[in-house]
């Protein structure tokens, strides 16, 4: 089976739960499974929770793995204004305390999902047990990046998400992945254009507002793994390796064959990196 679909057995499995939970004024869909060491995979732009269908199924047979909508994505309520990533870090931390999770977490967050995580880092340190960082920056947009976001963030409230939607997908995935998978891609496509406008554009205006945190890597002090796609064209091969060599002690993997969304294109070889990491962190080594 292409590694980018799930057969329809696979959708809703007896141990996996998806529902609709408050976190603090927000909505959030979550789709939970498995038990033990809590993971928390949070999804990039434009997309929502099914991104990470292959490691929801290849985690969850070890650790019980979180996978939420973000707000706006998805099945998650959208909220008006700027969705920054601090205030989307403690839309998270809301998740974790109404699901009554109190344990510390892994945080894996990809792109989008990776600026969350520095800003969970930076305010509720507390509650984490390690990061994994995937495909993301540390800096932050360049002043012309910025304005070209806002720019897109009134297209999509003027004329709807398709636009940005096509825009991102030759930058998601590697031109390989695109003629591979071109169904699975499709299928994910449909997905990210059910993403609500109102929250593509909040999240679009959050992205273009984010701080740089080059500064603060030195000082995590958390079990890391850097992961980046071999071809990624966002976030790439040298900043991630720079991103990691600014982290002390932190584990750089490049993932073969594939582009922005590594663990959607080769879900094997993620796999293969993220689960002796997750041990390790597990077993406090
Ligand atoms: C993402 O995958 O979340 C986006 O590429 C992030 C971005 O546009 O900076």
């Amino acid at each position: 089976m292409c590694p980018l679909t799930k057969s329809s057995s696979d959708a809703q499995t007896e141990n996996e739960r998806t529902r609709i939970v408050q976190a603090g004024d927000v909505a959030l869909q979550v789709v939970e499974r498995g038990q033990g060491m809590p993971i928390l995979l949070v999804h990039g732009f434009p997309l929502e929770h099914s991104m990470w269908d292959a490691q929801i199924a290849g985690l969850s047979r070890r650790w019980r793995v979180i996978a939420p909508d973000l707000p706006g994505f998805g099945g998650s309520q959208a909220r008006g204004g700027v969705a920054t990533m601090e205030q989307m870090a403690d839309d998270l931390l809301a998740l974790l305390d109404a699901l009554e999770i109190s344990e510390p977490v892994v945080l894996c967050g990809l792109s989008m999902g990776g600026y969350i995580a520095f800003q969970f880092w930076r305010k509720h340190a507390s509650r984490l047990r390690g990061l994994v960082l995937c495909d993301t920056r540390a800096a932050a947009d360049a002043p012309e990046a910025a304005q070209a976001r806002l720019k897109v963030a009134e297209q999509v409230l003027r004329a709807g998400v398709e636009g940005v939607v096509d825009a991102m997908m030759p930058k998601l995935f590697a031109p390989s992945s695109l003629e591979k998978h071109a169904e699975a891609i499709g299928v994910q496509r449909q997905k990210m254009l059910s993403a609500a406008p109102q929250g593509v554009a909040a999240a679009l205006q959050g992205m273009a507002a984010r701080p740089d945190v080059r500064g603060d890597l030195p000082r995590i002090a958390l079990p890391t793994l850097v992961v980046v796609g071999q071809h990624d064209a966002i976030a790439t091969v040298e900043e991630m390796r720079a991103m990691a060599q600014a982290i002390p002690g932190a584990k750089f993997v490049v993932i073969p064959e594939s582009g922005h969304m590594a663990p959607l294109e080769n879900p094997a070889a993620f796999q293969a990196a993220i689960e002796p990491f997750l041990t390790r962190v597990e077993r406090g080594v």
